[in-house]
């Protein structure tokens, strides 16, 4: 190495430390933060109410992709509107990186119908992964309340959650095959 690669190097490492903090999620902040959200998804995201969504395990990115959704209106949800409408970006990041850490949740599922859904799910698993885990922007549907799932599928059917391939995909779905499928993301 010359000198100057050296001081470059030099450079970029000193670089990366100075950028650290301002880009790491700070899931102590975000556990802080959390304490808001207990009353409604549970404590550490564990909802027990299917009303309200697991956030346990939940993809990072997801969560911070819906908070921001929430925030701007591009979805609609009179509870999360006022919620996302107080937390900044760091907030947000924080927030998902806190629920992202946290054990999986495992709402279950009617099993006759999980079975029935199951033989449906392969045009899932491209997107939402094997085991329904997710991947980035692709939610985790293993172990979501399964009335919460079947509440999605039919917003996205009817326009009111926009999301061209999930809109593309729900209306293919009939009331039953969204029930079944999501018995059997729930029992995952
Ligand atoms: C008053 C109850 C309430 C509180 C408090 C609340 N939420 Fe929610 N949240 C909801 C409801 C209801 C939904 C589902 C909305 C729907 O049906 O589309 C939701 C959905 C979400 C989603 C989307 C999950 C998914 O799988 O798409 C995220 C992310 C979320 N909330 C994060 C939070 C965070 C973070 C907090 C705390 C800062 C919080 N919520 C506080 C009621 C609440
Ligand atoms: C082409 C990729 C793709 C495929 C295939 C796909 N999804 Fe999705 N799905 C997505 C994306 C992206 C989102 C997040 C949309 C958003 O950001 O609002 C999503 C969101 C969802 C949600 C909302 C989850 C939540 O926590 O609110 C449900 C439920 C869902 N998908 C079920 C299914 C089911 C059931 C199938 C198979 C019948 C399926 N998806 C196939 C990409 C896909």
């Amino acid at each position: 190495m010359n000198t100057l690669q050296k001081s470059m190097s030099a450079l970029l490492i000193a670089g990366c430390f100075l950028t650290l903090p301002v880009w790491a999620a700070d899931k102590a902040a975000g556990e802080q933060k959390a304490a808001m959200c207990a009353g409604c998804h549970g404590a550490g995201g564990k909802s027990a109410n299917a009303q309200f969504p697991n956030l346990a395990a939940q993809q990072p990115a997801y969560i911070v992709n819906q908070l921001k959704a929430f925030k701007s209106g591009s979805r609609t949800s009179s509870m999360m509107a006022g919620m996302a409408a107080s937390l900044s970006d760091d907030d947000m990041a924080n927030l998902a990186a806190y629920f992202a850490d946290q054990p999986a949740a495992k709402a279950g599922g009617d099993a006759a119908l999980a079975k029935v859904g199951k033989d449906k799910a392969a045009m899932c698993l491209g997107c939402h992964g094997e085991a329904g885990a997710g991947n980035g922007q692709f939610p985790r549907l293993a172990g979501q309340q399964p009335d919460y799932l079947v509440k999605q599928l039919t917003n996205f059917k009817d326009g009111s959650r926009k999301a061209s391939h999930m809109q593309a995909i729900a209306a293919t779905l009939s009331e039953d095959d969204m029930k079944a499928l999501a018995a059997y993301f729930g029992s995952l």
